[in-house]
């Protein structure tokens, strides 16, 4: 074989970048592999009004994705249409036609990936998906190669570009969320329907798959506790600097003794620690390791180029092994198979805690609130107050000292019945271990 031959499915942001990488980098992946790798074939719905790169003016183009797979000139079926309905499908098809896939779908890979592992390795065929997380990341390669003798006790990442973004910008210029979203939006940092960025679901999938890999368990995302990030407002990182901490949607999966608990939600992370440096629509990984200790993984987590390199670089590690005609495959999850995850309530968790109240002033409010936690064992660390002009809705914050999840969230619901708060108490963990 002279060459290694790729169709592409899916010519959006991704799909744009992948051929972008491919065509105006050419002669540095041919010189890296030994031989090319060549676009035979692309799809997209709207494929006949695409401007391709020139290189590629005499591709074969069609809007049915069956046919393309169906080529015998594609060895590689890149699934770039993202979802877990037409993606599904592309990926059967190429698995039962014997073509190794190459995706970038988090949402499918989240959901079904396992299974999709156990059809490609009976149809002897090899599966990657190292831009389903953290696009420009290499973080895959890290957990299944780079430190994969070690053993993994956390992983902590912001996984999320877009609400990265939006805190950190409610943070540089004290706007409302709303606000924030909105310009996020026109800049086109945000979805028109922003839920599964804000509300955390995109970086659950992510962390679905990183952990994973990391841990050798098949997770099933709705199994992660998720929480996201609309009701941070400027006064709570008024609040955090003052603590010497800051807010970041944070993604985390972490041995404990009670076993592997995950969860996505907005924590305040001491300003002195590297995660805390990540701004704007970056994404970063902290994996901690029993023997090699903590390493750190930043760059973007999207983007049609950094993406594209992602699936490039898949493309070439699969095509070096059609080329080999190597049987054996490292699986995309680092494990062979994945054992069953038996979800553990993040409840048993123990943080300390940042709770956030917006009171009707009147005399006895902090006798009140100290009575609950005193009452649900719970230790005071600290009561703080900022100026502020309303004394209807006034703000002030009081942090406790380690406790489960459990205790807080009863505490917190007794406390939502008292007639002086306007709103519910925001319970944010404080992440000290960072
Ligand atoms: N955007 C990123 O930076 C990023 C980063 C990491 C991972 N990902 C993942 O990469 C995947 C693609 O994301 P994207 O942002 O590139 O999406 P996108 O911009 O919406 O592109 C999707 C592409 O799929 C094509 N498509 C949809 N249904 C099709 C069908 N039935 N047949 C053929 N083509 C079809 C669309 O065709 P038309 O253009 O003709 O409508 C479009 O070209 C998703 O799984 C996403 O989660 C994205």
């Amino acid at each position: 074989m002279q060459q290694v031959n790729v169709g592409i499915v899916g010519l959006g942001n991704v799909g744009t970048g992948t051929l972008a990488v491919l065509t105006e980098n050419a002669a540095q992946i041919s010189l890296k592999l030994g031989f090319d790798l060549r676009v035979s074939a692309v799809c997209s719905r709207s494929v006949n009004t695409k401007q391709l790169p020139s290189s590629l003016g005499g591709v074969f183009r069609t809007t049915d994705w069956r046919e393309l797979v169906a080529r015998p000139d594609v060895d590689i079926v890149a699934e770039l249409v993202g979802g877990t309905t037409v993606a599904q499908e592309i990926v059967n098809e190429a698995i039962a036609r014997k073509k190794s896939v190459v995706t970038a779908n988090k949402e499918l890979m989240a959901a079904s990936g396992a299974e999709i592992w156990d059809r490609a390795i009976a149809a002897g065929i090899n599966l990657a998906m190292e831009a389903s997380v953290a696009g420009g990341i290499p973080i895959h390669a890290v957990l299944r190669e780079g430190i994969s003798g070690d053993r993994i006790t956390a992983i902590y990442g912001i996984l999320n570009g877009t609400s990265n973004f939006i805190l950190t910008e409610v943070e540089k210029s004290g706007a409302a969320f709303d606000d924030v979203l909105a310009e996020a939006q026109r800049l086109g940092y945000a979805e028109a329907d922003p839920t599964a960025d804000v509300d955390g679901y995109d970086a659950r999938s992510k962390l679905a798959i990183l952990a994973a890999l990391a841990f050798g368990e098949k997770i099933t995302p709705s199994d992660i506790y998720t929480s996201g990030i609309r009701r941070i407002s400027p006064m709570d990182f008024q609040y955090a600097h003052r603590l010497g901490h800051t807010i970041r949607l944070l993604c985390a999966a972490r041995q404990t003794p009670d076993g592997l608990i995950l969860s996505v939600r907005p924590s305040l992370i001491p300003q002195s620690t590297i995660l805390a440096s990540v701004q704007g629509a970056y994404n970063a990984v902290w994996v901690r390791g029993h023997f090699g200790e903590d390493t750190f993984y930043y760059g973007r987590g999207a983007g049609p180029n950094p993406t594209g390199v992602a699936v490039v670089s898949d493309l070439m590690r699969v095509a070096r092994e059609i080329r080999s005609g190597s049987p054996d495959r490292v699986s995309p999850f680092a494990h062979p198979r994945l054992g069953e995850y038996k979800p553990i309530p993040v409840t048993l968790q123990k943080s300390a805690y940042y709770l956030r109240f917006l009171v009707n002033d009147q005399p006895g409010i902090i006798a009140s609130l100290s009575a609950i936690l005193a009452a649900k064992n719970i230790s005071l660390d600290a009561v703080l107050q900022l100026p502020s002009e309303s004394k209807q809705s006034l703000p002030f914050v009081i942090t406790v000292e380690p406790t489960s999840e459990r205790a807080i969230r009863e505490a917190v619901a007794e406390m939502s019945t008292l007639d002086f708060l306007t709103e519910a108490p925001l319970a944010l963990p404080m992440e000290k271990a960072l």
